[in-house]
């Protein structure tokens, strides 16, 4: 059986994606700001450091894979700390456990992106540019900036949601030119995204209606399955990446949202090869 570190243990889909992981048998290390194996603050520096210290410590230098999920959402009033959470959390943390993924027949590593990378029509390029560049510092900066000229409609409810869909589309960039590096791609270890659309955790409740108004046919996006995801939907891929059989799927993205990047941007994909 195998050693798993995964963030964001505590609740939603880390929590869901933790427990299947224990049914299976394996060990895990779970990291969140409370109710964890690791207590760590993953939107700071000295918190992911202590994080993967202290995974490392705890599974003796070697993982078989890492799920990065922990993260925020657009509801967030601090869009600096959305760019330091969901971007730099899970980049520094798995440039960090890299090494203890590097052993016979390789890690795996899969993090949790946002189907709101590809269907938010407000990417910030330039933040784009800083959080690829490694900028913390200036990213920071540039969300909490930028954020001040959000139409008030969208603000009042959703105070993030640039730095969110940014901070996802960076990750999921960096994802793919990541995983094909020979550090990772040629040491055995794959990394991939997952993206996920709707999926009803406290995240989701505190970002847009409370659970019991949800309506798949009335939601703000198109959700053509008419369900919205549950944490087990996510999970259920989460194993899947983490698999040791699944050695041949590195730098992907899938996307897990009921049909609607699908449905509000059907030829978006394939995208040919330029000629
Ligand atoms: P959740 O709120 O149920 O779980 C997120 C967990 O991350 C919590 O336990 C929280 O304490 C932890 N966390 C947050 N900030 C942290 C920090 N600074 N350091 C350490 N841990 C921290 O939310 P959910 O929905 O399960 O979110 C999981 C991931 O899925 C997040 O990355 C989120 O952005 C992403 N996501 C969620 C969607 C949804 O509809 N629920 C849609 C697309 C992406």
């Amino acid at each position: 059986m195998g050693t798993y570190a995964v963030t964001g243990s505590a609740s939603g889909m880390g929590a869901a994606s933790a427990a299947r992981l224990r049914e299976a048998g394996h060990r895990v290390v779970g990291v969140d700001l409370r109710d964890a194996d690791v207590t760590a603050d993953l939107g700071t520096a000295d918190g992911r450091r202590h994080a993967a210290d202290e995974i490392l410590r705890l599974c003796g230098g070697a993982l078989d894979g890492v799920a990065a999920v922990a993260g925020v959402g657009p509801n967030l009033p601090d869009a600096a700390a959305v760019a330091s959470i969901n971007y730099f959390g899970p980049v520094a943390l798995l440039d960090a456990l890299r090494p203890a993924l590097e052993h016979e027949g390789g890690g795996r590593a899969v993090v949790i992106g946002s189907n709101s990378a590809t269907t938010v029509p407000m990417i910030d390029d330039h933040l784009v540019g800083l959080l690829l560049a490694g900028d913390e510092e200036a990213a920071r900066a540039h969300a909490a900036g930028a954020q001040r000229s959000l139409p008030a409609a969208l603000a009042a409810t959703s105070p993030s949601i640039s730095a969110y869909a940014t901070s996802k589309f960076a990750l999921a960039r960096w994802v793919r030119r990541t995983a094909v590096t020979p550090e990772w791609a040629r040491r055995g270890i794959t990394l991939n995204t997952i993206a996920p659309g709707a999926v009803v955790t406290p995240l989701m409740t505190g970002s847009t209606l409370s659970e019991d108004d949800l309506d798949p046919d009335t939601f703000p996006t198109p959700m053509p399955r008419g369900i919205f995801g549950r944490p087990a939907d996510i999970a259920f891929w989460v194993t899947q990446f983490l698999s040791p059989e699944a050695g041949f799927t590195t730098g992907a993205t899938l996307t897990v949202d009921g049909g609607t990047d699908a449905a509000m941007r059907p030829d978006a994909q394939p995208t040919a090869m330029p000629h």
